[in-house]
This record gives C-alpha cells, sequence and structure tokens, in this order.
C-alpha cells in the first residue's frame, strides 16, 4: 500500500476500505462502489489577480491553446505563460491599460503574476497531459469550452469516475491529434466511428487498474 500512496497515511487507510469493499463486494458491483461520483470542486473559479480573458484571447482574437500552454503535448504539466508571453503583444496593445498594470509590473520585476491554480487532483493520482493530448483527446473534454469562457472554472468533476467513464469507452472522445486545441470542432460524422479508427492505428489502450492512476 505504501508503495502506492506514497505521499498520505490518510489515503492508505481508505484504500485498506476499498479493497476490503472489493472483496465482499463482486466484479461491476464493486467498480460502481469505487466510482460513485463525488463532485468536490466542480464550478471552482478562484478571482485572479489580472482580469485575464480567455474568451477574448482564444475565443475573438483567435490564439491557439498552444501559443500560451506550449508545454501540454510533451509534458506533464500544461503550465500557464510566462509574462513575457504577455508583453508579446501588451507593449504595445493597451501600453498604459490600469488593468494591465500588474503584467507590466510582473514584467519589470522579474517576478511571476501570482495566478491562482483551479484544476488540481490530489497528489497520489498519477496524470500527464502529454500522453492525453498526442492520443487525441481535446482539451474539451476536460475542461469545457474556455474559449467561451471570461474567467475560468472547473466545469468537470474530474473525479475517479469521470476518468474511468473515458478510460473504458475512449472511441466518443478521440480525434485527430491536430484537433486538439479545436474546441469548437464539429465532426462530419459519428465521433465514435472516428475514434474506433483512431484508436485501432495508434493502439491506444488507456489503463483501467488501479496502478494505472494510483502508481
Ligand atoms: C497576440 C496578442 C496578445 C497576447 C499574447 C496577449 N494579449 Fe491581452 N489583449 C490583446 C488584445 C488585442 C486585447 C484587446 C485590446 C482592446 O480591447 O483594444 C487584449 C486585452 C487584454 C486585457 C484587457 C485590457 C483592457 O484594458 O481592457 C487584459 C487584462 C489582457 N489582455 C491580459 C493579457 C495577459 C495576462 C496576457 C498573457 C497571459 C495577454 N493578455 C496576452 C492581445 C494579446
Ligand atoms: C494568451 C495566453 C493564453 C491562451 C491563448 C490560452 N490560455 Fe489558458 N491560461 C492563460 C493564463 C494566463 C491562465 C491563468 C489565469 C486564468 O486561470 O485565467 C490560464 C489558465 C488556463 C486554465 C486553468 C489552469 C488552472 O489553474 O487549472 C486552463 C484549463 C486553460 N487555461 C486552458 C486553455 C485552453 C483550453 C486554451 C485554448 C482554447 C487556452 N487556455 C488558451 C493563458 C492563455
Ligand atoms: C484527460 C483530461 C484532460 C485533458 C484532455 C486536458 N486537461 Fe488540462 N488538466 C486536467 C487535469 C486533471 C488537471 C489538473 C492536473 C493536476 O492537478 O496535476 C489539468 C490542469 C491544467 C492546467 C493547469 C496547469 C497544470 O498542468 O496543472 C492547464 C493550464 C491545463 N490543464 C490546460 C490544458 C490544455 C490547454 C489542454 C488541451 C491542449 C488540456 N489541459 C487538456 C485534465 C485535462
Ligand atoms: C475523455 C477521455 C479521457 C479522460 C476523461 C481521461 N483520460 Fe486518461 N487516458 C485517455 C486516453 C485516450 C489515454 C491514452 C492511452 C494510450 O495512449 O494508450 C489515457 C491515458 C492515461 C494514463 C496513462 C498515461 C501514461 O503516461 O502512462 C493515465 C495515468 C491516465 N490516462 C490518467 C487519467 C486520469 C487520472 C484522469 C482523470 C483526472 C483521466 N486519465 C481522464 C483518455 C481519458
Ligand atoms: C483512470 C484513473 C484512475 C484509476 C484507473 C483508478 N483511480 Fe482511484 N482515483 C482517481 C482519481 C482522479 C481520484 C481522486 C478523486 C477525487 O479527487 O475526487 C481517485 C481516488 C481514489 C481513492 C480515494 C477516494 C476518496 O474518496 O478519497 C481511492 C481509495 C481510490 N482512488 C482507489 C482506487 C482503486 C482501488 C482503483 C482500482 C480498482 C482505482 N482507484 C483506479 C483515478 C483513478
Amino acid at each position: 500500500m505504501a508503495a502506492i500512496f506514497p505521499k498520505s497515511s490518510d489515503i492508505i487507510l481508505k484504500v485498506a476500505g476499498a479493497l476490503l469493499g472489493l472483496g465482499a463486494l463482486a466484479g461491476v458491483g464493486a467498480y460502481t462502489y469505487l466510482t460513485y461520483p463525488t463532485v468536490i470542486d466542480t464550478g471552482y473559479q478562484p478571482v485572479q489577480p489580472v482580469p485575464y480573458s480567455h474568451k477574448l484571447h482564444a475565443g475573438q482574437l483567435g490564439l491557439d491553446c498552444y501559443y500560451c500552454h506550449f508545454t501540454v503535448y510533451k509534458a506533464a504539466y500544461a503550465a500557464v505563460p510566462p509574462t513575457q508571453t504577455c508583453m508579446n503583444c501588451h507593449t504595445r496593445v493597451k501600453p498604459t491599460s490600469p488593468r494591465l498594470e500588474q503584467v507590466r509590473q510582473s514584467f519589470a520585476t522579474d517576478r511571476p503574476i501570482p495566478w491562482v491554480q483551479i484544476h488540481r487532483l490530489p497528489d497520489y493520482v498519477y496524470f500527464n497531459h502529454s500522453a492525453h493530448v498526442t492520443a487525441g483527446v481535446s482539451c474539451v473534454s476536460c475542461h469545457g469550452r474556455i474559449d467561451q469562457m471570461i474567467e475560468v472554472h472547473q466545469e468537470k468533476p474530474l473525479n475517479m469516475a469521470f476518468c474511468l467513464e473515458c478510460h473504458r469507452n475512449p472511441a466518443p472522445n478521440i480525434r485527430p491529434a491536430e484537433l486538439v486545441t479545436k474546441l469548437d470542432w464539429v465532426p462530419d460524422r459519428d465521433p465514435a466511428e472516428i475514434g474506433r479508427e483512431i484508436i485501432e492505428a495508434k493502439h491506444i489502450n488507456p489503463p483501467t487498474n488501479c496502478s494505472g492512476c494510483h502508481r
């Protein structure tokens, strides 16, 4: 157990309980017991230090998600962009706007803007962005229509039931990898059929065993 959840003994107790449950219940029943939805953080929307809008930048201006979250297809973490990325434009666009005061301050002092993190999994869950994005799972499947949000909020539960629902049946959520940041993409035929072809070609096989996500 300790090897599976090194960071929290509280969780070890819970898992011990869950595994006892596994013994008592059979197959599908155990899964249902383990995957009841616990919606804790859905809707979480903190106040950010700068009134940055995804609806304006990603929606109206059409900036690609990769322009700012450029680590997302090669690293586990998506990472929020450095201030330099904002200043690529804002040295010239609205250079005196009071709404950008903290961005200019950050740039001048070389101290990062203290963005508040919104989506956060417990430490005992392993997650990797790159594995999902390169397999063709769009940001929209897990974050919703960010390109229509003025302020980002957590739209999906991101709990175990949510993860497993897709891992058991990924086909409807798989698209060509070059379209993962096109949140408004509409497939021209049955999305599950497109997904099944890609799954076969790339041998995609998401883990449903405990150690896949609890390492
Ligand atoms: C590709 C260019 C570009 C980049 C990169 C960019 N912006 Fe902007 N931003 C704009 C444009 C264009 C506007 C709209 C200006 C207008 O309303 O005339 C804008 C508006 C804003 C505003 C509203 C300003 C006001 O006075 O109403 C804020 C705040 C802002 N951006 C923050 C940011 C932050 C923070 C970043 C970096 C994470 C960023 N922007 C990156 C082009 C950019
Ligand atoms: C111009 C830069 C820029 C672009 C383009 C951009 N983002 Fe962001 N993104 C940010 C900044 C800055 C933050 C942190 C502030 C916030 O939460 O609004 C952020 C936060 C986020 C978060 C929340 C992170 C957390 O704390 O959990 C998600 C999810 C996200 N972006 C997804 C997207 C997606 C999907 C796209 C493409 C549709 C996109 N972003 C395009 C700059 C950008
Ligand atoms: C399969 C679900 C899934 C997909 C697909 C996905 N994300 Fe995430 N995202 C998450 C989860 C879960 C977290 C919280 C990660 C954590 O706590 O370690 C997160 C966190 C983030 C963050 C906060 C920084 C970080 O890495 O913790 C940003 C920014 C972000 N995602 C952007 C994106 C963008 C942009 C895309 C598409 C190119 C995308 N995500 C696709 C599930 C997903
Ligand atoms: C919308 C579908 C979808 C959702 C939601 C989703 N996944 Fe995945 N996951 C996949 C696909 C597709 C793969 C890639 C499998 C492959 O390439 O063989 C994957 C792979 C993984 C892997 C193996 C990657 C590796 O590096 O070994 C882990 C771990 C994982 N997902 C964890 C999670 C967690 C935790 C969540 C919930 C927060 C989650 N996933 C939500 C579809 C999804
Ligand atoms: C696809 C990824 C994934 C797989 C596979 C998975 N889990 Fe989880 N598990 C999660 C996530 C994500 C959470 C965090 C849930 C939350 O924050 O609500 C979690 C949480 C838990 C918790 C803590 C629950 C709580 O209420 O605090 C236990 C116990 C657990 N998992 C046991 C298991 C067992 C046993 C298995 C194998 C049958 C398993 N997990 C398989 C993703 C997964």
